[in-house]
């Protein structure tokens, strides 16, 4: 079953239209990276897809659910399948490296053991091997707060992995990263993919770092999906087209 299917998603603020008619699959296992100019709508997409916003118009299903008609306890138990590795770190800075990734199994364990730092022996143990996975064992007893940017995200990453979520929405991961690190997140995020079969959706800004990290490529420009190709296929000209703002672009060729 696809694991993420968006048709016809739309979306105005104010009367003006950021999102127009979005149509996007992602299956279980494959990266999809979503690029394109600032101020093309990848942000509003990922607040759309988990319902933070909810789109004007068009259907969103996860693992076959339409996330678009479900409220209440339905709709937070179908964004479980969701798990969120956001541009503005996400993690409480002041719980340890080990304690984020256990937040991530909040469904499972109840919230008064979080609040007291209780786990069980077993979770802790799968939270330790989520954070070994992402190459962080060594800072489990780290607080998040103390961590660098690259780190958090991996963190993020390994409170994804430990969670149930099996749809993976990053926006901009890597936006305030070094090289070295950038690479390290993007990793991460394609074990994910690679290695656990979840379905990723991550949006980039360095093109550069597309080709050895997404199967595919969805390119938006003014809100509308203007590309959709195989990774191998967003060549350095087909990039430079995308960012081209509109009076600049040369009739097709
Ligand atoms: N809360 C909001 N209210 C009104 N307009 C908004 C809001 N959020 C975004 N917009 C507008 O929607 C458009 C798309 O913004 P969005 O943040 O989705 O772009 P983006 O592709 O993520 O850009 P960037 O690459 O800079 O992160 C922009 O024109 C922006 O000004
Ligand atoms: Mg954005």
């Amino acid at each position: 079953m696809t694991a993420l299917s968006v048709r016809g998603l739309s979306h105005a603020y104010g009367g003006v239209p950021v999102l127009t008619s979005v149509d996007l699959d992602v299956e279980p296992g494959q990266v999809v990276a979503v690029v394109g100019p600032s101020g093309a709508g990848k942000t509003t997409l990922f607040r759309c897809l988990t319902r933070l916003v909810r789109a004007d118009a068009g259907a969103l299903e996860v693992h076959g659910r339409d996330l678009q008609q479900l409220e209440g306890a339905a709709l937070r138990d179908a964004r479980r399948d969701l798990g969120l590795v956001f541009q503005s770190y996400n993690l409480v800075r002041r719980l340890t490296a080990l304690q984020n990734v256990l937040v991530g199994r909040l469904a499972d364990v109840p919230t008064w053991r979080v609040v007291l730092r209780r786990f069980p022996a077993h979770e802790q143990a799968l939270a330790a091997s989520c954070l070994d996975q992402v190459g962080l064992l060594r800072f489990a007893h780290t607080r998040a707060d103390r961590l660098s940017g690259g780190q958090q995200q991996r963190v993020a990453i390994a409170r994804v992995l430990a969670s149930r979520a099996r749809v993976v929405l990053a926006d901009e991961p890597v936006a305030s990263l070094d090289p070295a690190s950038a690479g390290a997140v993007l990793a991460a995020l394609r074990s994910l993919a690679t290695s656990h079969g979840k379905a990723v959706v991550c949006s980039l800004h360095q093109v550069d770092l597309v080709a050895g990290f997404a199967d595919r490529v969805v390119g938006l420009r003014d809100g509308r999906v203007v590309l959709d190709v195989p990774a191998a296929r967003f060549t350095p000209d087909v990039a430079r087209d995308l960012y081209t703002p509109e009076l600049e672009r040369t009739p097709a060729r």
